[in-house]
């Protein structure tokens, strides 16, 4: 199997570089982590990140021939050789695969993704049927791996003004959620030009997404909320 990787670091003021590698079949790598965890032992420089290997942590999120993927649930049978690895697109890159996140997390911390409730603190904690916690599926499964942001060309040209795919899944996730008090004011902060309607229903979110959400159906959704309350 051949490898090119993105190497670059901003440090030396070289520009950036695809370096080949070679990972022989009986060293039998099966997910690109593996590969990648081989070729690092071999050239300790190559900077990426990953933590939990198994889908979880949502650290590994890279650009494999093309298309943003986790490295450690994507079986190396489902590429094409030679595997082109790239840093997610849209973001600074700090060195070689690892981009600088902050864009990403300002925009999530702007919905504000925690349960607003004034009433008083239960002893136990806040109930909801089994109907209104089946409201909750397939948006609080999100890692924040950032897969889908970084594939949305309306986040590449508006990172500061277009909360991106990720963040609106989770401001969908709270308007969702029975137990939170805040909905309106939810609402209020994202009828705006760009932080909602900047989505242009390209769709390459739900493509992308490695847990299968799909973060253009929320959109829509708060889309009608909002067209619903102006009624
Ligand atoms: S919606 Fe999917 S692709 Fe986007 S951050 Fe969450 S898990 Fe990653
Ligand atoms: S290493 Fe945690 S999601 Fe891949």
């Amino acid at each position: 199997m051949r490898f090119r990787i993105y190497r670059y670091d901003p440090e030396t003021g070289a520009p950036p570089w695809l370096q080949e590698f070679h990972i022989d079949a009986d060293e039998h790598p099966v997910m690109l982590l593996e590969a990648l965890l081989l070729i690092k032992a071999r050239d300790e420089s190559l900077a990426f990140r990953a933590s939990c290997r198994e889908g979880v942590c949502g650290s590994d999120a890279l650009n494999v021939n093309g298309r943003n993927r986790l490295a450690c649930i994507t079986p190396l049978s489902d590429l094409s050789d030679p595997i082109e690895i790239r840093p997610l697109p849209g973001l600074p890159v700090i060195r070689d695969l690892v981009v600088d996140m902050t864009p990403f997390y300002r925009q999530y911390r702007t919905i504000r993704p925690w349960l607003i409730n004034d009433d008083p603190e239960p002893e136990i904690e806040r109930f909801q049927s089994p109907e209104n916690r089946a409201t909750l599926n397939g948006l609080y499964e999100c890692i924040l791996c950032g897969a889908c942001s970084t594939a949305c060309p309306s986040f590449w040209w508006n990172p500061e003004r277009f909360l991106g795919p990720a963040a609106l899944l989770q401001a969908h996730r709270f308007l969702a959620d029975t137990r939170d008090q805040r909905t309106g004011e939810r609402l209020d902060a994202l009828e705006d030009p760009y932080r909602l309607y900047r989505c242009h229903t390209i769709m390459n979110c739900a493509e992308v997404c490695p847990k299968g959400l799909n973060p253009s159906r929320s959109i829509a959704v708060i889309r009608q909320m909002l067209a619903k309350r102006r009624i």
